[in-house]
């Protein structure tokens, strides 16, 4: 999800962090964890051994490519293909490179919030893969997508990987699911990337890295609202503590306050007991029974599933209809 909102107007942004912290449970939008340094830490993030999500979803694209491309052949025709939050392309590439390999005539459209990230793929990706038909898209996900539909009336392959799909309460990822299928057509297809339920552990350790790469990320939202909304959060007074619940699925992380404090942003002040917790971001993680019902409920059909060799992770297809 490299870059995808860090292109957010002051405006919205002090809007979002005053309404969330105003909340009696307070909240931040974890979307905002993406400016230029969220970036990086999330790169350091995916190196990190305990963050297995990356290697499992890459290990699914590499080995298993010309699978994936002959599911698409079984259930869609002609074709183009779509990304949602294509960041650098590092995973569909191996799947681009397949439908080049099966001599399918398709253009690719990334779409992302991120012009720079978008200018990269223009510029990097078709050296990468000669003879990619490459048409980049920068701005929110449905404006784009209803730009793609402009653009051509083949049927769409839509890719929606790394898991972004988890940043969602289930309710909100079912909300989100009917909205992406408001926009798709009958023989249109949606290939979804999702983390599976597995030992709370592991889970939890992927969001509590001992070399705390994912504290530093947490905490650099504070550091942003600091420096573009000129507050004065301590950071030194707030501790990352993510929880895992195992019946739910839902793994959400906290900064928890260490004092009693005032914390002031843009002549408002707010007040943290100690103790009292700042709700960050939900990762929601999924059963493969649970991720058939998110498709049944939203309008598509399952129809393929392509899993890593321990099965930590599932990339999705699913079918309009
Ligand atoms: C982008 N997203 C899928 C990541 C996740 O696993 O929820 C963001 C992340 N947050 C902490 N570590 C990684």
């Amino acid at each position: 999800m490299i870059s995808v909102y860090n292109k957010t107007t002051t405006g919205t942004f002090s809007h979002d962090v005053i309404k969330g912290l105003s909340a009696p449970q307070k909240y931040l939008d974890s979307k905002y964890f993406y400016d230029a340094a969220g970036d990086v830490l999330f790169q350091q993030i995916m190196q990190c051994h305990e963050y297995y999500l990356t290697n499992c979803e890459m290990e699914i694209l590499a080995t298993q490519s010309a699978a994936i491309a002959a599911a698409f052949d079984k259930f869609a025709g002609e074709y183009d293909v779509v990304e949602l939050g294509a960041g650098d392309a590092t995973k569909s590439q191996h799947l681009l490179k397949q439908l080049l390999d099966n001599g399918k005539d398709y253009t690719y459209f990334p779409i992302d919030i991120s012009s720079n990230v978008i200018r990269q793929l223009e510029n990097n990706l078709p050296g990468i893969l000669p003879g990619l038909q490459l048409k980049g898209l920068n701005g929110e996900y449905f404006e784009m997508l209803q730009q793609a539909n402009d653009y051509t009336s083949k049927n769409k392959i839509l890719l929606f990987m790394g898991s972004n799909i988890g940043n969602f309460t289930v309710t909100a990822a079912r909300n989100f699911c009917q909205q992406l299928r408001s926009y798709m057509q009958p023989g249109d297809l949606l290939l979804a990337g999702f983390d599976l339920k597995k030992h709370p552990q592991v889970i939890l350790s992927a969001y509590n890295d001992s070399a705390g790469i994912t504290r530093a990320f947490n905490l650099n939202l504070l550091k942003r609202i600091n420096r573009e909304l000129h507050a004065d959060f301590k950071l030194s007074a707030f501790e990352h503590f993510p929880v895992y619940d195992p019946a739910t699925g839902a793994c959400k992380s906290y900064l928890v306050s260490l004092e009693n404090q005032v914390v002031h942003i843009d002549g408002k002040a707010f007040t943290f007991r100690e103790h009292e917790t700042l709700y960050m971001e939900i990762s929601q993680k999924y059963t493969l029974e649970e991720t058939e019902q998110l498709a049944a409920q939203s309008g598509f059909k399952p129809v393929a599933c392509f899993m890593d060799s321990k099965k930590w992770f599932a990339d999705c297809l699913w079918k309009c209809i």
